[in-house]
C-alpha cells in the first residue's frame, strides 16, 4: 500500500506535488475532484497531488499507457467522454465495471492497470445518507447515460422496483437489457412518466438538465413530482437545480449531486491509497468550491 514516503522529492514540499492522481476527461477544466482529492491527500497525510488532464479522444490510449508506464501514479479518474472506451485499454476490468460497460476509476494492480467502477458504490453511500427503504419501493431514474446505469445498478442492488424515463426511449431500452441481469428495469413510454413519477418513492435525475451551462428547464413536465418521498438530482452545480427547488418547496426529501460526487471519489481514493477517506474533510473542500 503506498503511503507517501516514497514520494520520490527529497523534501516533504517537493514529494507534496508528485502527482499520484489524475483525471481523464475532455473538457477537464471545470472538475471538483482536483480540490476534493488534494484535500483528502492532505487530510490523510500523503504526499501528492492529483491532477485533472484534458485528453480528447484521440490522445486516451496515450494518457492511458502513460499512466501505466508511471510508476508515480497510483490511478485516475475517468469521466466524459471516456467511460466506455477506456474499458478497451486497460489490463482488465472488475465484474462490475463490466456489468455497468463504464469505467470510472483506474487503478494498478501487480502491475496490472485495472477498470473498476464507483459510482454504484458512490450512490448507494448517497442513499445511505437519507436512510430510505428503497426494498420494493418504486424509483425513477431520469435519462440513460453512464450516470443512469450506476444509479440503475444501485437501485437494484438496493432490491428497489427500477423504472427508466429518457428523452431517447431506444437508449432506455439497451440500458434494460444491459442490466437484465441484476433485475427487471422498466422502461417508460412518455406518456407514463407522469403517473409512474406521482407514486415513486424516489426520483433520481441523473440527466444534464439544469446543470449550468447546459440544457436549462426541468427534466420533468411541469407540475409533476412524486406524492412522497424524496428527489435526487445529480447536477451540483448550481446545488440546487430547478427540480431540487421544486421539490424541496413540495415539501420532499432531497439531494443534491454532492453526496454522489463525494462518495464516488471517496471510493477511488481509498483504491488508489488504502487509506479510509475523509468524506468530510472532501465535502467540505467541494462545497467551498461551490460557493457563490
Ligand atoms: P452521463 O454519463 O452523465 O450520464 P450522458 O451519457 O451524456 O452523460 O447522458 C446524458 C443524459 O442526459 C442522457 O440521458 C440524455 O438524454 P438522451 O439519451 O436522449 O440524449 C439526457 N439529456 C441531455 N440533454 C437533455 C435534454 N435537453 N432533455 C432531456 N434529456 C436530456
Amino acid at each position: 500500500v503506498p503511503d507517501g514516503s516514497d514520494a520520490g522529492g527529497t523534501t516533504a514540499a517537493a514529494g507534496a506535488r508528485v502527482v499520484r492522481a489524475v483525471l481523464l476527461a475532455h473538457p477537464a477544466g471545470h472538475s471538483l475532484s482536483p480540490v476534493m482529492h488534494d484535500a483528502a491527500f492532505a487530510a490523510s497525510g500523503i504526499l501528492g497531488r492529483y491532477q485533472a488532464w484534458d485528453v480528447p479522444p484521440a490522445a486516451l490510449a496515450g494518457a492511458v499507457a502513460r499512466l501505466r508506464d508511471d510508476e508515480r501514479l497510483w490511478g485516475a479518474n475517468v469521466t466524459v467522454p471516456h467511460k466506455e472506451a477506456v474499458a478497451a485499454l486497460v489490463d482488465e476490468c472488475t465484474p462490475l465495471a463490466l456489468r455497468l460497460g463504464a469505467v470510472n476509476t483506474l487503478l494498478k494492480r501487480g502491475g496490472r492497470l485495472v477498470g473498476d467502477n464507483t459510482d454504484v458504490e458512490g450512490f448507494a453511500r448517497a442513499m445511505a445518507e437519507l436512510e430510505l427503504d428503497l426494498r420494493a419501493a418504486r424509483a425513477v431514474v431520469l435519462g440513460a447515460g453512464g450516470a443512469a446505469r450506476a444509479v440503475v445498478a444501485a437501485l437494484q442492488d438496493a432490491g428497489a422496483h427500477v423504472a427508466v424515463a429518457n428523452r431517447t426511449r431506444e437508449r432506455a431500452v439497451r440500458l434494460a437489457a444491459a442490466l437484465a441481469s441484476g433485475g427487471r428495469v422498466e422502461v417508460l413510454h412518455a406518456g407514463a412518466v407522469a403517473e409512474a413519477v406521482r407514486g415513486a418513492a424516489l426520483l433520481v435525475n441523473t440527466t444534464s438538465v439544469g446543470m449550468q451551462g447546459g440544457p436549462t428547464g426541468s427534466p420533468l413536465p411541469e407540475g409533476v413530482l412524486p406524492r412522497e418521498g424524496a428527489v435526487v438530482d445529480l447536477v451540483y452545480r448550481p446545488r440546487r437545480t430547478p427540480l431540487v427547488e421544486r421539490a424541496a418547496a413540495a415539501g420532499l426529501i432531497v439531494q443534491d449531486g454532492i453526496a454522489m460526487l463525494v462518495h464516488q471519489g471517496a471510493r477511488a481514493f481509498e483504491r488508489w491509497t488504502g487509506h479510509p477517506a475523509p468524506v468530510t474533510v472532501m465535502r467540505a473542500a467541494v462545497e467551498r468550491e461551490l460557493e457563490p
